[in-house]
């Protein structure tokens, strides 16, 4: 993980993100999951909400600095694979199979 990455994880949690957002469908359930929402929503987007907040998400007032950690970090959590599964199959022994991530 990157320096920025790790400042990022230290302000995700520092702000209980997790109260209200999941990884790996892991988390509070106000908002949705952010596991993938770099690679499919995009960086500048999740600054937007993360600098400006929403009517149901509070405006933390973080620093630039802060913004691009937490980005970092939500890209970094994202390189870890993806959620939901996809392409799985469930084999005779019971046991879950998953293709190969192709990102
Ligand atoms: C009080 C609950 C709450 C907290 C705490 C919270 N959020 Fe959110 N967040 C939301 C909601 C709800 C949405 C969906 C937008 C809406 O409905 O207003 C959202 C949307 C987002 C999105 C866009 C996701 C998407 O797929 O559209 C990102 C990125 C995000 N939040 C990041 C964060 C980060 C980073 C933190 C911590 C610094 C945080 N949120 C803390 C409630 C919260």
């Amino acid at each position: 993980m990157s320096d920025a990455a790790r400042h990022g994880q230290q302000v995700f949690q520092d702000k209980n993100c997790i109260a209200c957002h999941q990884f790996y469908g892991l988390g509070g359930y106000m908002g949705p999951d952010l596991t993938n929402v770099i690679s499919t929503r995009g960086e500048a987007y999740s600054r937007a909400f993360i600098v400006a907040g929403t009517a149901r998400m509070p405006n933390f007032e973080l620093t630039d600095d802060e913004v691009s950690a937490v980005v970092a970090y939500l890209g970094f959590v994202d390189q870890t694979g993806t959620y939901p599964p996809k392409d799985y199959q469930i084999l005779w022994t019971g046991n879950v199979a998953q293709a190969d991530d192709p990102r």
